[in-house]
């Protein structure tokens, strides 16, 4: 079985310093329609902060969720100080981490880092957070991915965690290729997805 590499997460910060912000994030704040913005968005695993950057010069405010310190290191440095004022962050797991009433919950390939006997709490915690007309972007990673020491879910899994959703985007990938820290080939399946709450 394949595990996630022994490399640490400032190795991967490191190699994604240049990193634009996801699709997923660029596709929910197209469809965001912009007299609707309440402006607060929460960044799960917000990493390095290129999704975080991208919400705060769009004019958001963001709660930014790492249990890294070393992600604030090279988020705060990726910040201007103007933008900083609307930057919220908190340094721990995000299965226990608090935040209000999101417009978007934005989680960047990060949720499969969820310890597998607490996402079905960290899901409740999200649906819950997330307002009516709100927006979710993120990833999946698939139960033909490599990693097997995540939390991996099928596609049928992942449709039922939208069940109050309209599901905006879907894109399932699935494709042999390097990790962001390691030159050894891994299977990555991936779900990207973005969705609108509607119940
Ligand atoms: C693959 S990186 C993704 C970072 C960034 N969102 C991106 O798209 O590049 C996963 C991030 O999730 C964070 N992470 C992993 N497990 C976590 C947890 N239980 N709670 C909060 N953050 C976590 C890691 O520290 C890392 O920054």
């Amino acid at each position: 079985m394949k595990k996630t590499p022994k490399k640490t997460w400032k190795d991967y910060y490191k190699q994604q310093k240049k990193l634009t912000p996801r699709k997923t994030l660029v596709i929910a704040l197209q469809n965001i329609e912009k007299a609707n913005q309440a402006f607060y968005a929460v960044d799960l695993g917000c990493g390095s902060g290129q999704d975080t950057l991208q919400l705060l010069s769009e004019g958001w405010t963001v709660m930014a969720i790492d249990s890294s310190p070393t992600a604030f290191e090279f988020l705060l440095k990726k910040i201007p100080t103007p933008l900083q004022e609307r930057l919220l962050y908190q340094c721990r797991p995000f299965e226990n981490a608090y935040w209000e009433e999101a417009d978007l919950v934005n989680a960047s390939f990060s949720l499969p880092f969820c310890p597998k006997d607490q996402f079905n709490n960290l899901w409740k915690h999200i649906v819950f957070s997330i307002k009516k007309g709100g927006w979710f972007a993120g990833q999946f990673f698939g139960d033909r991915d490599d990693w097997k020491n995540l939390t991996l879910h099928s596609e049928k899994e992942v449709k039922r965690l939208f069940k109050n959703f309209e599901i905006v985007y879907w894109e399932e990938e699935e494709k042999d290729c390097e990790t962001a820290t390691s030159k050894e080939l891994k299977h990555w399946h991936i779900f990207h997805v973005v969705a609108k709450k509607i119940k």
